[in-house]
């Protein structure tokens, strides 16, 4: 299996896939939106399916996400309450108060450390799974409370913490980053997606739709969700209705159930689908980063090519880039407009492409790891196998540029730079890479 743990796992997209052609495609584009709805309703179906018939007794994985929600985490009392007050109290004159979802993770922890940093109040809530090495969440957690940011540690299906958390304090915007990312796990795992994408995404639009005001929502979507379209680059506009992988089919319902929320009950929702990113303290699970540490290792490569020798590609991003993003879209979402259940106008809906626009074959990405580490990588290339992972993605982003002033600045040269120069120190201290 460690074989096919190969393409960065997250954004998993697009190209020339054959698949296009098929006779199902066709009834699609035929039949307009009454197939989309069929379409959409068996993924529902699915997702229900797989949700239900997963009995916990059925399943001992220990790294099964769904049964360690039943994990009772320590929350509350006077100590605990101060905490989260401090973290997430305000120090700038026009600041946000945050709640940032999945704050241990690789984004979740630059963002929060961004926000930190120019005065906004944040406070972040992860359930530090181990999904990947649960040691590099630990460290990113003790770099975010030498700067003041206090990670809740907890479940976002849990809605009395949730709630508990809005009565300590009144976000005025969510970053909603918690979710089971990687398209692969999904053969061993499918519940962790259901779990953390459908239900515990819900459970926040819940918790935020009954919170007095109700908070602004951003939230990560995922370029996986133009599947296997074969139009670049990939357009907001775009078909989504051709997932590749499990990982893509919740984040497009994410969407659906986000617009849902937005129409019935007045939440300001904005997605943004991430393009491939990568930098420090970056996901493990990712192919920039093992490929790293295996070329250290001197350890084999696979190095996958679409059908007939095609190039797989990916549009890079780096951190920085997205962390702008990300913070842009916080400070252009406009208020909620619902309370007590009813919305009393319609609400701020939006959904982005965050990328760098221009994809660099994986082929490239060794070139560029082996130059900067002075080891020649050993490769061996392989078929694209056909479990999630798409040849292509390339983000059209002329409307972040337009709404957002998104402006991509760190080529993959430059980005990959920083990120070995840290995971050099970081792995030297005699940490051991994982994963
Ligand atoms: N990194 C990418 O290239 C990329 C690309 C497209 C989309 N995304 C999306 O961006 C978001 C952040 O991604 P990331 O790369 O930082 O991933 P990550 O795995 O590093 O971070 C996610 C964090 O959420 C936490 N989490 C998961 N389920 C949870 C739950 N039920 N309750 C509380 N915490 C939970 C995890 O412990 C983890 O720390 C995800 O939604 C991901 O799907 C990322
Ligand atoms: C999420 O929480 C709800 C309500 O507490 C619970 O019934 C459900 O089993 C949880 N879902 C998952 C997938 O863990
Ligand atoms: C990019 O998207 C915009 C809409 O946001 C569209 O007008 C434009 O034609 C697209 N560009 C390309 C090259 O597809």
């Amino acid at each position: 299996m460690t074989q096919l743990k190969h393409l960065d796992n997250s954004p998993p997209t697009p190209g020339k896939f054959k698949m296009d052609k098929s006779p199902y495609i066709h009834r699609l584009r035929w039949h307009g939106s009454l197939a989309k709805l069929t379409f959409w309703s068996f993924i529902f179906l699915g997702l229900i399916l797989i949700f239900f018939f997963r009995s916990p007794s059925s399943n001992s994985l220990p790294s099964d996400p769904s049964r360690r929600s039943l994990r009772t985490y320590n929350w509350g009392g006077p100590a605990w309450e101060k905490r989260v007050r401090s973290s997430a109290r305000v120090r700038s004159r026009h600041g946000m108060s945050v709640l940032v979802t999945g704050a241990a993770g690789f984004v979740g922890t630059h963002v929060s450390a961004a926000l930190k940093r120019r005065g906004d109040g944040v406070l972040g809530l992860d359930c530090f799974n181990d999904y990947y090495d649960p040691s590099l969440k630990r460290a990113r957690q003790a770099l975010l409370e030498r700067s003041g940011v206090f990670i809740v540690e907890g479940d976002i299906n849990d809605s009395a913490l949730l709630s508990k958390l809005f009565e300590v304090v009144a976000f005025t915007h969510v970053m909603h980053l918690a979710a089971q990312a990687g398209v692969r796990y999904a053969m061993e795992n499918p519940g962790s997606y259901v779990h953390s994408n459908i239900a515990g995404l819900v459970n926040l639009l819940e918790v935020c739709k009954n919170a007095n005001p109700q908070p602004a929502i951003v939230w990560a979507s995922s370029s996986s969700v133009y599947g296997l379209n074969t139009k670049v680059p990939f357009s907001e506009r775009d078909r989504t209705d051709q997932p590749a992988s499990l990982y893509a089919a919740t984040k497009k319902a994410g969407e659906e159930i986000a617009h849902t929320y937005n129409h019935i009950y007045g939440l300001s929702l904005t997605g943004l689908r991430f393009f491939t990113v990568y930098g420090p303290w970056g996901r493990p699970d990712m192919a920039y980063f093992f490929f790293t540490r295996d070329i250290l290792k001197g350890k084999t490569i696979p190095i996958f090519e679409a059908a007939n020798h095609g190039t797989v590609a990916r549009d890079f991003t780096y951190i920085d880039d997205i962390v702008k993003g990300c913070l842009a879209s916080l400070d252009t979402a406009e208020k909620s407009t619902g309370s007590g259940g009813k919305k009393k106008g319609p609400a701020q809906l939006r959904v982005f492409n965050l990328g760098n626009t221009s994809p660099v074959p994986v082929s490239d990405l060794v070139t560029i790891l082996e130059r900067l580490l002075k080891v020649k990588a050993k490769r061996n290339i392989m078929k694209l196998p056909r479990n999630g992972d798409v040849p292509f993605t390339h983000a059209n982003i002329s409307s972040a540029q337009r709404e957002l002033g998104y402006k991509p600045t760190t080529d993959l040269q430059t980005g990959l730079k920083k990120f070995v120069r840290w995971y050099v120190s970081y792995y030297s201290g005699g940490k051991k890479a994982s994963g």
